[in-house]
């Protein structure tokens, strides 16, 4: 193919992600190897959302039994779409579209190059419109993919709603100064959730924006159970299950509630929608931070994530994803981290999985999280993790 031939409109590049080959716009780089504002280019396309692409991937694969239709609202180069027809067979036909008329001839372009043209349906509408065209029973999708520049709240709605009872839909975010509590506001503006600043901000991202999630479909009669979260670099993933009816919505609202949580001793606390806490630390009395409504339940279905992990082999980055995901106990929310431990005692940090070890010698629950690889969950009160630290540190000292 030479350029003469595409006339797409743009300057583009050749990309490899997993089997596909495809086209895109070319992006400036930084010194450091990140695209320069992949947002300005004339096809959105972020190599640094390949691992998101991959588990995505597996995910399809791994989650369904037989071929569903795939529904893409924001597009942009198509390479999601394409990749998920080329590179697992659990996918019958796959809808495509984006706003961006360059972006459709880019999509077709790569079609073609993948030879799925004939199992791709390519529009160019807004992704609402889009949505809406495939809400009605028999023409609703298995698996639908929301991936927006910033927050994808606006589109929650008539992606639940294109979704069938019993599909999956995937979710990212990139609003992370919105979702980490950098901007409060904005959290509060889009979210509709309260958040602040702590050293477990990426967790209650995830959170808030399963929470969103569930709660937008509670209000439709749908429940979702989250299948697979996490935060890297960049933005923010989640896969969710949807299942229709009263019984399902109201039993995901009960997973949606508040976090306490007070930074002077550590102490948190989780409760439902209707028991907001008070905002004074039941421990120290003194005046602690509030997140929420967010989700205070698994993020994460352990079974899904094993059939993910088997079928990870040809991924590297997933695979190791995956595993770090399969390690989590997410039942328990936010983390320490050895560090900020060890700063508050004024000592060196312990090692996080010397930690983990003792801390599970005493009884207690503890594992590392996804989010910080010097990150702790466990259920231990504050104290007692002090302790143990302490008591760990005492022991190196010992030659
Ligand atoms: C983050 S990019 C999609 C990247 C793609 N899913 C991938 O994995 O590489 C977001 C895309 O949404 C498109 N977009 C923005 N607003 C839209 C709207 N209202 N309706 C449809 N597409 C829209 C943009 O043109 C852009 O291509
Ligand atoms: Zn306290």
């Amino acid at each position: 193919v030479n350029e003469v031939e595409l006339n797409l409109g743009c300057e583009y590049r050749w990309y490899a992600e997993g089997r596909t080959r495809f086209l895109s716009s070319a992006f400036a780089e930084t010194p450091q190897g990140e695209p320069v504002a992949p947002r300005k280019s004339a096809v959105f396309y972020n190599p640094f959302s390949k691992l998101s692409r991959d588990l995505t991937v597996i995910a399809v694969q791994s989650y369904f039994q037989t071929p569903v239709l795939v529904g893409e609202p924001l597009a942009g180069s198509g390479v999601r779409g394409i990749r998920l027809l080329a590179e697992t067979d659990r996918v019958q036909h796959a809808f495509l579209n984006d706003i961006n008329p360059t972006a459709v001839r880019v999509i077709r372009e790569n079609a073609r190059i993948n030879n799925v043209s004939e199992r791709v349906t390519i529009s160019q509408l807004d992704g609402n419109i889009f949505l809406t065209q495939h809400s009605r029973h028999g023409n609703r999708f298995g698996y639908v993919d929301v991936d927006p520049v910033g927050a994808p709240v606006r589109f929650l709605e008539s992606a639940l709603r294109a979704c069938d009872s019993g599909g999956m839909i995937g979710v990212s975010a990139t609003d992370l100064a919105a979702l980490t509590g950098r901007s409060a506001q904005a959290c509060l503006r889009k979210y509709d959730a309260l958040t602040f600043v702590s050293g477990f901000s990426k967790e209650l991202a995830v959170r808030i924006l399963v929470g969103s999630v569930a709660r937008t479909a509670a209000r439709l009669g749908l429940g979702v159970k989250p299948l697979l979260s996490f935060s890297h670099r960049h933005f923010v993933r989640i896969f969710v299950s949807t299942s229709k009816g009263k019984a399902a919505a109201s039993e995901t609202k009960q997973n949606v509630g508040w976090f306490f949580f007070c930074p002077e001793c550590f102490t948190t606390l989780a409760t439902e929608m209707s028991n907001p806490p008070s905002r004074t630390c039941p421990n120290c009395k003194r005046w602690g931070r509030l997140a929420g409504p967010l989700w205070t339940s698994e993020t994460a279905d352990r079974n899904l994530l094993a059939r993910m992990l088997d079928a990870s082999s040809n991924y590297t980055d997933a695979q190791n994803m995956l595993r770090k995901l399969l390690e989590e106990d997410t039942s328990m929310i936010g983390f320490y981290s050895v560090a900020e431990l060890a700063r508050g005692m004024r000592t060196s940090p312990v090692s996080p999985s010397v930690l983990i070890q003792k801390l599970r010698e005493n009884g207690f629950r503890a594992t590392r999280t996804h989010a910080d690889p010097g990150g702790v969950k466990t259920d231990a009160p504050p104290a007692a993790v002090r302790s143990i630290a302490r008591d760990l540190l005492r022991t190196m000292r010992v030659p």
